[in-house]
């Protein structure tokens, strides 16, 4: 059994991201894992003068990084990169200084958007700054899912045309969490 951190990079009430999310923990693979949203809308904008007195919800996501063995990000792109509340999250959890949370973590990216490059360069982006926090980050699949009817179902399962890749990216991502397990 792994813990994973689950981190949705749009607060959007209705985020085609988060719906994703939810799907995509429900889905076989993930069965005997425990999964646990990160909640980075109610941290503060980061500012460094704070980082020797961190905010509480900043300490609840810092704790809860810490906890697990890896973390799913889940992005949508915004202006082709991921959004700014998303690095906020990550800017705080890497602070104070030589007190980053995320270092050593296993990190699965994947991302919904509704244009046809299914967030590619959002995560590519991610990418660069997961590499430069010490997060061996799973390479392949690489999962770039466009938003289209049909990808969730009513009762909030990926639907079944992508249930296998997903299902597979899952497996992956949890194979590498485990690989990199004490
Ligand atoms: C977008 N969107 C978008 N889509 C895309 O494929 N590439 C992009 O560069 C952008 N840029 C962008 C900027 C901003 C500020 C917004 C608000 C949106 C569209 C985006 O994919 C769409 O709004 C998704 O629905 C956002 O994800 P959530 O909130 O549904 O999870």
């Amino acid at each position: 059994m792994s813990k994973i951190a689950v981190v949705v990079g749009s607060l959007r009430a209705g985020s085609f991201n988060r719906q994703f999310a939810e799907a995509l923990i429900r889905l076989p693979a993930g069965e005997g894992h425990e999964f646990t949203f990160a909640d980075i809308g109610s941290l503060p904008l980061y500012d460094q003068d704070d980082d020797a007195d961190q905010a509480e919800p900043v300490k609840a996501l810092k704790g809860l990084i810490a906890g697990s063995d890896g973390v799913i990000f889940v992005t949508p792109e915004y202006n082709r990169s991921f959004p700014g509340v998303l690095k906020n999250a990550i800017d705080h959890a890497s602070r104070p200084y030589g007190q980053s949370v995320w270092a050593g973590k296993p990190a699965g990216v994947i991302g919904v958007s509704i244009g046809a490059i299914g967030s590619a360069l959002a995560q590519q982006h991610l990418r660069n700054v997961l590499a430069y926090l010490d997060m061996p980050t799973l390479g392949a699949p690489e999962a770039f899912i466009q938003w289209k009817d049909g990808l969730i179902t009513p009762d909030g399962t990926i639907g079944e045309q992508s249930a296998g890749f997903v299902g597979g990216w899952l497996e992956n991502f949890l194979k590498l969490v485990d690989r990199h397990k004490g």
